[in-house]
């Protein structure tokens, strides 16, 4: 028998995923003790099951984390078949270079710990930009889905056809360009420099004439929000008519959506990754299609 087991981050998608699938849906019960560790425990018995244990790892990305492999070992002590991790937002791929000595490239060692716990893993636009794919981090099969198609069709019906969709920086056109090309959009890539986490350059393409334009800005997250912000005043400077972001994982760390909306942004908009106020865009069928 195959089971979804929504854990505290993904409880809300692996129900959605589970009615899509019409997969059987538990719950991992989870509290914490009061020195702050994790509880576990699995409300139905998981023995000789294939079960898709969904958690994102965020908020909260390092408790998450550990409880995604203390349920994945737990699920196998206790008889599990084959145990796939439903990761949809991947936390720690950011940190994929060792940007000054001494530091930690934590990205392999999330991917080590997911490995010796899971038997496969399924996400959703990982952040691959050093990695060009998630085999050169993981031994076991890593399937990457890819929001465009759903932001492609959002945008589609939500607005005007001569919307300009752009990619804030280099990395961005992963997602910026192919939604334009699926429906003939026009695309543009800006450039980016980042001097620290909260700081950062946005340098825009000119000889374009921006005056009145609607703008989408599409990137894979929005965090601290200052890649948005940053290319929401650009925009606005050159008297757009109005800019929305969109991106599949709203971090939105650190008052990011209020900063938007004081920057000028007209809406924002995210997937249904991780849980947050600006999701409109449901990746549930996305995600239960790949559950074979
Ligand atoms: C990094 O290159 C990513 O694609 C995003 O642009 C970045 O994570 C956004 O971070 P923030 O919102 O903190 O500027």
């Amino acid at each position: 028998m195959k089971m979804i087991i929504g854990l505290r981050n993904s409880i809300d998608l692996a129900k959605k995923m589970a009615k899509k699938k019409k997969i059987a849906f538990s719950l991992l019960e989870t509290r914490n003790f009061p020195d702050g560790e994790s509880y576990l425990r699995f409300a139905t018995p998981v023995k000789g099951n294939t079960v898709y244990l969904v958690q994102s790892l965020h908020p909260d990305p390092n408790n998450s984390l550990i409880e995604l492999v203390f349920a994945a070992r737990g699920a196998r002590a206790q008889g599990a078949k084959r145990i796939v991790g439903v990761v949809p937002y991947l936390a720690y791929m950011r940190q994929d270079k060792r940007f000054k000595d001494g530091e930690v490239i934590s990205s392999r060692h999330m991917a080590l710990l997911l490995e010796r716990s899971l038997d496969e893993l399924i996400t959703v636009d990982p952040h691959l930009h050093r990695y060009n794919s998630l085999s050169e981090l993981f031994s076991i099969p890593a399937k990457k889905l890819s929001a465009v198609e759903e932001v492609a069709k959002y945008i589609d019906k939500k607005f005007p056809k001569n919307t300009v969709i752009i990619g804030p920086d280099e990395e961005s056109f992963q997602w910026a360009l192919v939604v334009a090309t699926l429906i003939k959009h026009k695309a543009v890539i800006f450039t980016k420099r980042r001097s620290s986490s909260r700081k950062v350059n946005i340098k825009i393409k000119e000889g374009f004439d921006w005056k009145g334009k609607e703008i989408v800005i599409i990137d894979d997250i929005i965090s601290t929000g200052h890649t948005m912000v940053e290319t929401v005043k650009e925009l606005k400077r050159r008297k757009v008519k109005a800019v929305h972001c969109i991106c599949v994982h709203g971090i939105l760390a650190e008052g990011a959506l209020k900063k938007l909306k004081k920057a000028g942004a007209k809406s924002v908009v995210s997937c249904n990754t991780i849980p947050s106020p600006t999701n409109k865009i449901d990746l549930s069928g996305l995600i239960a299609k790949e559950l074979r």
